[in-house]
């Protein structure tokens, strides 16, 4: 047995992910938060008769409080978590035979891409890289073989933004039935919920904002649609990636405090883009809640708000974007995003280096795109530490 597949029961988000999935009368003991059951296997009543899980992969009582709060959070009725993003994505991919067609977002994280290329592709399942921000190229794309659009909003690292409301329509008036999915990893269900925008599938690397701790890897996918459920549900257990009873634990206790984090996030990652944008040092900087982003106005309609990721372009090269990263003290220098600390990264080095470079040079990914996850720490702190790390970088100004 999975998740319980009941909607959430309350109205408002923070009560959401408190409360779904928490009942202290599931436990026996009546514990007030979910114990780690780390049995692998349950007794039985009698020979497939039992009291809701046979064995650990299929379902755990764990996971299954987790699943019911991130089914809850996302406005979905089925939750589904696994053993990273990545097994997410792969799970999902499943649901698709040779010969299917994947139209993808051109620009997103760079193990997304490298799985559809590297994994799918050799599976025969072909993907096309597709810039969703445009429309049109969206509809173009369309084959009679397309069975998924997959979908990464703010778009990472270029921070554009795809109109998931819009692609859906595209995929609605196309000949064959088509799944979109959005990766809602960058915004957390607390800034965005791609299901009420008309998306059949939201899924997540946990191992970001909605953990927020920096300690689990963990996947999740969320559908309303009880056959798309049924189908996900038969590939979790029979592919099998599915995630520890501890780290379910630790997402489910992470969740807690979603709200109180993405409101902190928001608050600095705004502040340091405009700091940024302020700054002669920069050339031009990515943050959808910035006026001179190009779609501020779908940002408005289509979030609730914005997470603490900021990319911009230093001036120079390279070199400026080297001294930059390695002259930072509260921000480290580490792959990964959404933890609490403040990490910094060069993705054309780091989390894109397995994007092709010519594709990495079509998407503007160059070596003077540095990314930012602002962390919750105090903001003067997180302003002053890119200020002195500026000044050392381009420091003839
Ligand atoms: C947007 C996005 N999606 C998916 C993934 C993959 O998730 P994981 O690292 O948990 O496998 C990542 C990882 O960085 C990511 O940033």
């Amino acid at each position: 047995m999975a998740a319980d597949d009941s909607k959430s029961t309350f109205p408002h988000f923070a009560t959401e992910a408190i409360h779904v999935g928490q009942e202290p009368e599931q436990w026996k003991s009546m514990a007030v938060i979910p114990p780690i059951s780390n049995a692998t296997t349950y007794k039985q009543f009698a020979p497939n008769e039992h009291a809701g899980f046979e064995y650990s992969r299929s379902g755990n009582p764990t996971r299954n409080c987790l699943e019911k709060c991130i089914a809850a959070l996302e406005g979905g009725k089925h939750g589904f978590c696994f053993s990273s993003g990545l097994a997410a994505t792969n799970t999902i991919t499943s649901l698709l035979t040779a010969g299917d067609h994947i139209i993808s977002m051109d620009d997103l994280y760079g193990g997304t891409n490298r799985y559809f290329r590297k994994c799918a592709g050799k599976l025969g399942i072909e993907t096309s890289f597709v810039d969703c921000t445009n429309i049109d190229s969206v509809q173009k794309a369309v084959t009679p073989k397309t069975k998924m659009i997959w979908l990464e909003t703010p778009t990472n690292p270029t921070m554009k933004l795809v109109d998931i409301a819009a692609v859906v329509k595209v995929a609605r008036a196309a000949e064959s039935k088509i799944i979109v999915v959005v990766d809602n990893t960058f915004m957390s269900s607390y800034f965005q919920r791609p299901l009420e925008l008309g998306a059949d599938m939201s899924m997540h690397s946990l191992s970001k904002y909605m953990n927020g701790h920096s300690d689990v890897i963990m996947g999740a996918a969320v559908v309303s649609d009880d056959e798309l459920a049924n189908k996900m549900r038969f590939l979790q257990n029979a592919i099998g990636s599915v995630p520890s009873p501890f780290d379910c634990y630790l997402v489910n206790r992470g969740l807690k405090t979603l709200h109180v984090r993405m409101k902190e996030h928001m608050k600095n990652g705004l502040a340091v883009a405009k700091f940024l944008e302020a700054s002669p040092r920069v050339v031009k900087v990515n943050h959808p809640g910035l006026p001179s982003h190009p779609q501020f106005d779908l940002g408005k309609r289509q979030m609730k708000g914005y997470s603490g990721m900021v990319t911009f372009f230093i001036k120079g090269g390279l070199e400026q974007s080297r001294t930059f990263l390695q002259s930072l003290k509260i921000f480290t220098l580490a792959e990964s995003l959404g933890g609490f600390e403040s990490l910094c990264e060069l993705p054309s080095l780091q989390t894109h280096a397995s994007v092709p470079p010519e594709q990495r040079v079509e998407l503007g990914i160059s070596d003077s795109l540095i990314r930012l996850s602002v962390g919750i720490e105090d903001l003067e702190d997180i302003i002053a530490d890119i200020d002195q790390a500026l000044k050392i970088a381009v420091s003839k100004m």
